[in-house]
């Protein structure tokens, strides 16, 4: 029997089977919970749908986080199917790829805004949508990383979004109470997908970054393979906490690993007296 026999959750963020999200669903398969997976665009389909389809996935949906339109559309084909959702996970984020080289002062209005938008307002959006839908202690996971709280060279605007999203889950979690709300910070300088964006723009610049190997610019399939096995190691641990943090009724201590900062989120632990 698994933790999550009967649950019911929705992946928001999976590209391939290198994206963290894919790793959380994973986890949360092999667990027991049925899966919905959404993506973007037709060539994002392309991948999402034979992995989903690899979990027996019954929903299957595109929705860009830019439209409403299509967060409604989705939201009730997740009302259709399965009546309720137990599990969201939003594993979503984007800047332009100029936004994530040199100097954060060269941010532009139109690269901040768009970050912005796809990376931060995107979850109160979704959870807005799914709001009717989440059961009594239902949990949402958020993805967030250290350079919300230090500057990371090349992280720039992103680093500046995920203060912006850690913000967001504690504002959403003191509007609903009964919604169990993680965010996940990645150990520093370890990463996956990180050092793909920002190892490819310090290919190009002096700047350091802390605790990183240096790497060259490189696809995301050589990298993988180049990857340290820490790295890997990392991504598998990662998904092993967005395990817990997606179990209905967790509690925040006891995480499996030390490598990653999870932290539950409750309303009231974050409202001002
Ligand atoms: N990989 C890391 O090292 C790392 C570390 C800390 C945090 N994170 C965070 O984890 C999350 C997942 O990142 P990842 O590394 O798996 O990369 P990824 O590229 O696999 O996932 C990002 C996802 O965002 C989706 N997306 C982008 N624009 C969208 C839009 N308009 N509408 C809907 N979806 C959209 C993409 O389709 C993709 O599935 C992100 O929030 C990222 O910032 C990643």
């Amino acid at each position: 029997m698994g933790l999550l026999d009967g649950k019911k959750g929705l992946i928001m963020g999976v590209a391939n089977e290198y994206s963290l999200a894919w790793g959380i669903a994973q986890a949360l398969h092999r667990e027991g919970a049925t899966l919905g997976f959404t993506y973007v665009g037709e060539a994002l389909e392309r991948r999402v749908r034979p992995l989903a389809e690899s979990s027996n996935a019954p929903l299957i949906e595109p929705c860009d986080v830019g439209s409403d339109e299509q967060i409604d559309a989705l939201m009730s084909r997740v009302r259709d199917i399965y009546g309720h959702l137990d599990i969201l996970i939003h594993a979503i984020a984007f800047a332009d790829r100029n936004e994530l080289s040199g100097s954060y002062l060269k941010t532009s209005r139109e690269g901040f805004l768009t970050a912005m938008e796809i990376s931060v307002y995107s979850l109160t959006a979704v959870v807005k949508g799914a709001a009717e839908l989440l059961a009594d202690g239902a949990s949402v996971v958020t993805l967030t990383y250290h350079a919300s709280r230090q500057v990371v060279p090349n992280y720039n605007v992103m680093g500046v979004a995920k203060a912006a999203l850690e913000a967001s889950v504690r504002y959403l979690a003191a509007d609903l109470g009964r919604v169990i709300f993680g965010s996940m910070q990645s150990v520093q300088g370890q990463s996956v997908r990180w050092l793909q964006a920002a190892l490819q723009a310090s290919a190009n610049s002096t700047a350091s970054l802390p605790n990183v190997p240096r790497c060259v610019a490189m696809s995301p399939r050589r990298m993988w393979a180049r990857l340290p096995s820490g790295c890997v190691a990392i991504w598998q641990a990662a998904s092993q906490v967005m395990l817990c943090m997606s179990t209905p009724g967790h509690t925040s201590s006891g995480w499996p690993t030390p490598t990653f900062n999870a932290k539950a989120v409750s309303g009231k632990e974050h409202t001002a007296p």
